[in-house]
């Protein structure tokens, strides 16, 4: 058994959010088009008398992440370990380069590479049913972050199905600062279509064509956000960060999830370091990413110290 295992945690996005009516647990029904970005955070887990995290950041402020039992990535270890009958502690580092609180799944894929990560140290061989199961317990995208690539989710977002997609994508990823809360953004959005019905949300079938094709000019038509009023009302700057983008040339622009990351889909790597660029000069920090990349997997070979 290796003395620590590291595993490489996608970043997600969302191409298409619809959210729908609030169920009666809370959540809110979703039918959304996940897609896994090459901009990856590392989790490295080692034996330990008890669980412990430690947090250190390439590019990204880390204060906000909570070191205490309450981190996802704890709670998916003592989940896993707990299942198995495992007992003795695991140490956590995570290298975080997906910004924190920023509508990209930083902690949820963080989680997803810690059971990942544990059941590699604890040899437990878990088959992959029972992983997404417990990724689902974690949290609503902790499933996706484990499977990758491009996939639909439905439910509260942890029912996933992956989608062919012929493309390679290339994104700016634009960091405003600052973090939202995905909870706020939802009840915001609740209060902006308070006495409206509310449709049950549907994936619509020509964002699925648009990636079987790997058309990067008609899936740019079709990425939409249901969240992203919510987070412009939180957020307004948020509106001229995008403006920003789309006059440098980006193909489409969006807010991130529950944001404020905001996304600009470009049409190659040339394009985007064009729009990147143009963010800096406005003194928004951004970097370029692609997509799809792969779910939560160790990094070859496996590291040991
Ligand atoms: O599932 P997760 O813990 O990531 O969700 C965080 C919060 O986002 C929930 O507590 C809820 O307020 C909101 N949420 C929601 N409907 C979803 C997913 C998340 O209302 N489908």
């Amino acid at each position: 058994m290796s003395a620590s295992v590291t595993v490489s945690a996608p970043a997600k996005i969302n191409l298409t959010l619809g959210v729908g009516p609030t169920r009666a647990d809370g959540f809110h029904t979703l039918a959304t088009v996940y897609q896994a970005v090459d901009l990856c955070d590392e989790v490295t887990v080692s034996p330990a008398a008890e669980n412990t995290l430690t947090v250190s950041g390439e590019g990204v402020s880390v204060v906000d992440v909570p070191t205490d039992s309450t981190n996802l990535a704890l709670r998916a270890a003592a989940l896993l370990a707990d299942r198995a009958g495992v007992t003795g502690g695991v140490a956590v580092h995570v290298h975080k380069r997906i910004p924190v609180a920023g509508g990209m799944a930083g902690g949820s894929t963080d989680a997803a590479a810690t059971l990942v990560a544990c059941d590699a140290l604890w040899g437990l061989g878990t088959p992959r049913e029972d992983l997404l199961e417990l990724a689902a317990t974690l949290g609503s995208d902790v499933p996706f972050c484990l499977v990758g690539g491009t996939a639909t989710g439905t439910g509260r977002g942890e029912v996933v199905t992956p989608v062919e997609d012929a493309g390679r994508y290339w994104w700016v990823v634009a960091l405003p600062g600052g973090g939202l809360s995905t909870p706020g953004v939802y009840a915001e959005l609740d209060r902006l279509r308070a006495g409206e019905p509310v449709p049950d949300p549907v994936v619509p079938a020509a964002v699925v064509d648009a990636l079987r094709a790997g058309d990067v000019d008609a899936l740019a038509g079709l990425l939409g956000n249901d969240l992203q009023p919510a987070a412009l009302s939180l957020r307004p700057g948020l509106g001229a960060v995008l403006d920003r983008g789309r006059d440098a040339g980006a193909l489409a622009a969006l807010v991130s999830g529950s944001g404020p990351t905001c996304l600009f889909l470009c049409r190659d790597r040339v394009q985007a370091g064009v729009v990147r660029e143009a963010l800096e000069r406005s003194g928004t920090a951004a970097l370029v990413a692609s997509a799809p990349a792969a779910g939560a997997h160790p990094v070859e070979p496996a590291v040991v110290r």
